[in-house]
């Protein structure tokens, strides 16, 4: 390959448009599935799926997504590659992408799934790091759109905890048009470089009923992402008074979405009530990992639609 390849390791990898038609596509593609209809265009293709930190969502919608297109998906971990024993990151981006045609990493740090891109031959996939989740925003944004309709102009509540989830709503904000308000701690307010990048769009608060004023969607995350376990206890006394109850949502839209990306913790972030009750579409969110991926994929190794 010469030409350079097209990664995705950010929200803002896609044009406006071409993030629109990928959610269109995402659609088309869960109905196929849905009709059992057979669409292989990756026949013979391999994704090399690189994780650092446990998943199952993203691991089982890569590799599932990979075989429903006719192609394969390797699972590959730190633990038992060369990847654990200090192979720098360039030499097996280098060798990872002379073998298969597109890789997806999962793990701390961002500059180093920037780096891995920046020596690969093939396209990169960010599966997410500490500061983005890219693949889970495409998901949620088709989530939306097959609920109610376009997201421009709407009203979305993040809840919580200024993280990777945070930092990519902020950039969904700026793709696809909507108006964003965090309710966070002071001390867990998301990054000021990527917030400033969408400050026309995006404002922080301190109440999460403020936030989900008239909200149209909200959405929050855990309290202690992958990574901060020893944080939890003292997390956790941060953030008990920003968890999304009936009492938050109440202060929404009455036909306001309510979504996690999983795993939630009942009775933290999320109250029982809310997550388990009618305006929550986290079961459907979760499933369009695998059609958001697929679109995505195709998108990245083909250049869109066969
Ligand atoms: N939402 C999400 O990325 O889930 P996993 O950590 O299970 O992949
Ligand atoms: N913020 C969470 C998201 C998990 C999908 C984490 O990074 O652990």
């Amino acid at each position: 390959m010469t030409q350079s390849p097209r990664h995705f390791l950010t929200l803002l990898d896609l044009e406006p448009d071409e993030a629109m038609s990928l959610l269109r596509r995402a659609i088309e593609l869960k109905r196929l599935r849905a009709e059992g209809a057979d669409y292989l265009p990756l026949a013979h293709r391999t994704l090399a799926m690189v994780f650092e930190k446990s998943s199952t969502r993203t691991r089982v919608s890569f590799e599932a997504g990979m075989a429903q297109l006719g192609g394969h998906a390797l699972f590959l971990s730190p633990r038992d590659t060369q990847l654990g024993r200090g192979e720098p990151i360039e030499d097996s981006a280098r060798v990872l992408s002379r073998m298969v045609d597109a890789v997806m990493i999962r793990t701390f740090d961002q500059g180093l799934v920037e780096r891995f891109a920046a020596h690969s031959r093939v396209p990169v996939i960010n599966g997410l790091t500490d500061r983005f989740h890219p693949c889970q925003l495409l998901a949620d944004m088709q989530t939306f759109l097959e609920h109610r309709g376009s997201i421009r102009g709407r009203r979305v509540a993040y809840v919580g905890d200024g993280n990777n989830m945070c930092h990519s709503y902020i950039n969904a904000a700026r793709l696809f048009d909507f108006e964003l308000r965090i309710a966070c701690p002071a001390d867990f307010e998301p990054d000021a470089d990527v917030l400033q990048a969408a400050a026309d769009r995006c404002d922080i608060v301190r109440d999460p009923r403020v936030a989900a004023k008239d909200a149209d969607l909200v959405v929050t995350d855990v309290w202690a992402s992958m990574g901060q376990e020893s944080e939890q206890d003292a997390r956790a006394a941060v953030f008990e008074p920003f968890r999304v109850d009936a009492a938050v949502m109440a202060a929404a839209r009455p036909d306001a979405l309510f979504m996690h990306c999983l795993p939630a913790h009942r009775g933290e972030e999320v109250s029982a009530e809310v997550i388990d009750g009618p305006q929550s579409v986290v079961w459907d969110e979760a499933e369009n990992r695998l059609h958001a991926q697929k679109a995505l994929l195709e998108l990245l190794i083909l250049g869109g639609p066969r």
